[in-house]
């Protein structure tokens, strides 16, 4: 098969983690008889630096005009006092809205081999599996007003927590069918007890549920869900939330897994392409290092076989192989024991290559 990926790698660790993705595309590419064409597009600070703005039209476009998009990350404090408009976020959060990818999917599984990289102890993460489905293009990411202003000669701030009836319904319903193919279980998580965006959320999550005789629904309210999930993690199956909600929750449900650097995501739309990017950003801490983890962007690109091409067999098998690397004691800094030996993220990359390859041979 034939497939045109845009390739935006961005700031920061980005760079760094979407050449790994890249690497390993290929050697999918190379083992089963695939042709993936590379396209490059800068996004950010970067290019911010080349064009003066995060997002070009010509970038959009490249977009459009490709099977399916790959993002590192975004941002830095090199960029972090320039104003609203000129800022690297800024560029990913166009690209969200002019994709349409209204749902982000962000699943959590358990790795046995990384018992003791979480904090949290082996029996409360032991088998967890859950997918968060994040809104993607609306809330108060997006709502108008969001600015400065003068109240009563008072300096103050507005952002507007906005959403079409229409927005939520799509993506609860969405959260709905990908739980008909799991456990079955939705819960919705929002803030009904003081918000009415929430209480509106509750209300078609209720209406939608009708529709799904087969899946049980539950409401948790936002700050009950994040002490739940590291207490309880086990208790979740489907998790749809709105926006803001799902981005924080996000990172917390990473740490089930071991590190923020093991969390893939799917953003997707009504017709595609989709985007595909690791939840964790730019690191400037570690950035330029070689010390970031590959996986959770490799298991991005992984996602991408499956959800926007169909390769099943092929994504599961770039699972397969970053799974062997981790039981085979490979660690970056972030999800390395006490004790263990850090693996640099080039050599991660080359270690899941080589293992995918090799597992050619001997099938
Ligand atoms: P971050 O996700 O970049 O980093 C948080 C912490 O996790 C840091 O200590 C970092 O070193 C660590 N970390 C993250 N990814 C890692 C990986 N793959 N391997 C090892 N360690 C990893 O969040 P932040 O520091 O709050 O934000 C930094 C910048 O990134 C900001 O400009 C922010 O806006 C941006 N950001 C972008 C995205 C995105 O592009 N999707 C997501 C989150 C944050
Ligand atoms: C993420 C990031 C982004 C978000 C930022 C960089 C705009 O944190 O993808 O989770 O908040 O959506
Ligand atoms: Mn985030």
């Amino acid at each position: 098969m034939k497939k045109r990926i845009a390739v935006l790698p961005g700031d920061g660790i980005g760079k760094e983690v979407a050449r790994g993705a890249v690497e390993i595309l290929q050697a999918v590419g190379e083992r089963f008889g695939h042709q993936f064409d590379f396209s490059y597009g800068k996004i950010g600070g970067t290019a911010i630096d080349e064009y003066g703005t995060p997002l070009t039209d010509e970038t959009i476009q490249l977009c459009k005009e490709s099977d399916a998009v790959l993002l590192g990350a975004v941002g830095g404090p090199k960029w972090d006092k320039a104003p609203a408009h000129v800022r690297p976020e800024k560029g990913l959060l166009k690209l969200r809205k002019d994709l349409n990818l209204y749902a982000n999917l962000r699943p959590t599984s358990y790795y046995e081999s990384l018992a003791d990289s979480s904090p949290l102890r082996k029996e409360v993460i032991q088998d967890v599996d859950m997918l968060i489905v994040r809104e993607l293009t609306g809330g108060l990411y997006f709502g108008k007003p969001s600015e400065r202003v003068q109240d009563n000669g008072q300096d103050a701030v507005v952002d507007t927590l906005y959403y079409q009836k229409a927005e939520m319904y799509r993506v609860i319903k969405l959260a709905f069918e990908l739980a008909q193919g799991r456990k079955k279980r939705v819960t919705s998580i929002d803030k009904a007890n003081v918000l009415e965006s929430s209480r509106m959320w509750r209300e078609i999550a209720e209406e939608v549920s009708k529709d799904f005789p087969d899946v049980t629904l539950d409401h948790m309210l936002v700050d009950n869900a994040a002490m739940q999930m590291v207490k309880n993690p086990k208790r979740f199956d489907v998790v749809v939330t709105e926006n803001m909600f799902g981005d924080i929750l996000s990172d917390e449900a990473s740490v089930l897994t071991g590190s923020l650097g093991m969390l893939p995501s799917a953003s997707i739309s009504e017709k595609g392409p989709y985007l595909f990017e690791p939840i964790h950003g730019s690191a400037p801490d570690i950035a330029g290092k070689n010390m970031a983890n590959p996986l959770a962007m490799i298991l991005s690109a992984a996602m991408m076989l499956r959800v926007s091409f169909g390769m099943e067999e092929e994504a599961a098998e770039v699972e397969r192989a970053v799974n062997q690397v981790l039981d085979a004691g490979f660690r970056t800094g972030d999800i390395a024991s006490f004790g263990q030996t850090h693996s640099s993220t080039t050599e991660m990359i080359d270690e899941v290559k080589a293992v995918l390859l090799e597992n050619e041979a001997i099938m």
